[in-house]
């Protein structure tokens, strides 16, 4: 589905969108609405939505609340709550606010009309806006197409979202932008020293793959690397079924770097953009590696496998030492890689890990205009200890899973060891309940942030 803005017409409804703090909000409307509004209690509070009639009956206007900034910051995008309650029509704001709430509304009243109807007919909201003055358009409705990219990438169940299918859609992605693309399947990936992401996807029927995208001939380096799980049953170390029963979702980092990527080929930036996806499926067979196996990576590094339901950061592993081998400005990786990162900071939160202080800042900023909240933790080196096992290298899943999303992070770090910059994303990727802009289901987390961001990390 695409996700746009109404064409400009005469007949565009005036919609109002009131601010709660700022003094008398309705008083700039003519005398009647005013009496209406107080009629039908609407004060402004954020999501708050009144149609005024006129004396015909016709719809004349619509208002909105905008609630207090204090609300506004509780709820990102909650005045576009509003946007399925209007009557169908064509709406064209019609009162003047910061650029910060004009965009913010303008976008989240783009993502306000996803749906996922790929297997059944869903309802969208009738309501259409005309792109407010003064806001990026074009911009925000390719940011809207990324996110409903990678939505439907989450969204769509692992039989019809396997690896090939990932693959296809990354080859769909590069044929529409001028990208070229090339894959490592099979038993090719031990043969081209790949030997963790075969280990981890040999028992899947579905052949496991890394996928390398890249496009763009000018300016700065950027590597994205995206956990692409297809299905997670957690291998032989089985995940109980409560667990299990999202795990279509293990491939919400790749699919957040391919919106992201689809983002930044749309919008031209001038950027060198490679696109890492390790996709396979860990599945349970005769073949499947096991716990105490210890695996020889990419790297050389030795891996000795603790739990086989930490397989996101040794498919990420080698993907990472492949990334790194060409030391790009920057390298970002993004993952659903622990529970224990939505222990501590909940599904709504991107934590991100960064081994440059000024890049984190970038990323704190990008959260900040885009609505996209991350909050980072620390790539904490006393607890490399944790990581060490003895009698290999590295240990996958060290014991108590103290600080796990940080020695997962850990983990990954080692595998990066001549790229300076290197940040990290420990992503939920599902929204596990409706709210404005967000629906129940896949959604991305982090990329408005980075897209925000990478004039500041790139300098662009
Ligand atoms: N895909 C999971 C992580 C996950 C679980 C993300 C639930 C979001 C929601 C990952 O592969 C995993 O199972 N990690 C284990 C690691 C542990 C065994 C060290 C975890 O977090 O329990
Ligand atoms: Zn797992
Ligand atoms: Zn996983």
């Amino acid at each position: 589905m695409t996700l746009t803005f109404a064409t400009q017409t005469d007949a565009a409804i005036p919609l109002y969108l009131i601010e709660k703090d700022a003094g008398d909000a309705l008083s700039a409307l003519p005398k009647p609405a005013q009496t209406w509004a107080s009629a039908n209690g609407f004060d402004g509070g954020l999501g708050q939505c009144l149609v005024v009639p006129s004396a015909s009956g016709e719809v004349e206007m619509a208002l909105v609340g905008l609630g207090t900034a204090k609300a506004r910051n509780r709820k990102r995008f909650g005045a576009v709550a509003a946007r399925g309650k209007l009557p169908e029509g064509v709406y064209q704001l019609a009162s003047s606010h910061s650029d910060q709430i004009t965009q913010e509304f303008a976008l989240g009243w783009l993502l306000e009309g996803y749906r996922f109807d790929r297997y059944a007919t869903q309802s969208a909201p009738k309501a259409q806006l005309v792109a407010p003055a003064g806001v990026d358009a074009t911009r925000l409705e390719t940011i809207a197409g990324g996110e409903v990219a990678t939505r439907d990438l989450i969204n769509t169940p692992a039989e019809d979202m396997g690896p090939d299918e990932l693959e296809l859609a990354v080859r769909k992605l590069a044929e529409a932008h001028g990208a070229t693309i090339s894959t490592i399947m099979g038993k090719a990936l031990l043969d081209q020293n790949f030997p963790m992401v075969h280990a981890v996807g040999r028992a899947a029927t579905r052949a496991p793959r890394l996928i390398d995208m890249r496009w763009g001939d000018e300016g700065p380096t950027l590597t994205l690397v995206g956990k692409g799980v297809c299905f997670d049953t957690g291998g032989l170390n089985l995940k109980p079924g409560a667990s299990m029963g999202l795990m279509k979702k293990d491939m919400g980092g790749a699919a957040t770097v391919l919106g992201l990527a689809q983002m930044i080929m749309a919008l031209g930036l001038k950027l060198r953009l490679r696109v890492l996806i390790p996709a396979v499926e860990n599945a349970v067979a005769g073949n499947a590696f096991r716990p105490g196996d210890i695996l020889t990576s990419r790297k050389g590094l030795t891996v000795e496998i603790n739990n086989t339901d930490a397989e996101g950061r040794l498919v990420l592993a080698d993907a990472l030492a492949l990334a790194d081998e060409e030391t790009p400005d920057l390298i970002v990786s993004m993952a659903t890689l622990t529970g224990a990162a939505r222990v501590a900071v909940g599904p709504d939160l991107s934590p991100f890990y960064a081994t440059e202080t000024t890049d984190a800042d970038a990323l704190r900023n990008g959260a900040q205009s885009s609505a996209d909240p991350v909050w980072e933790l620390p790539f904490w080196d006393p607890y490399e200890a944790m990581i060490e096992p003895g009698i290999a290298d590295l240990d996958n899943a060290p014991k108590g899973g103290f600080a796990g999303s940080i020695t997962a992070a850990l983990f990954l770090r080692r595998f990066v060891t001549d790229t300076p910059r290197y940040v990290h994303f420990d992503i939920y990727g599902w929204n596990p309940t409706a709210a404005p802009g967000r629906p129940k289901g896949g959604v991305g987390m982090g990329a408005r942030a980075l897209l925000d961001a990478l004039p500041d990390l790139l300098e662009l």
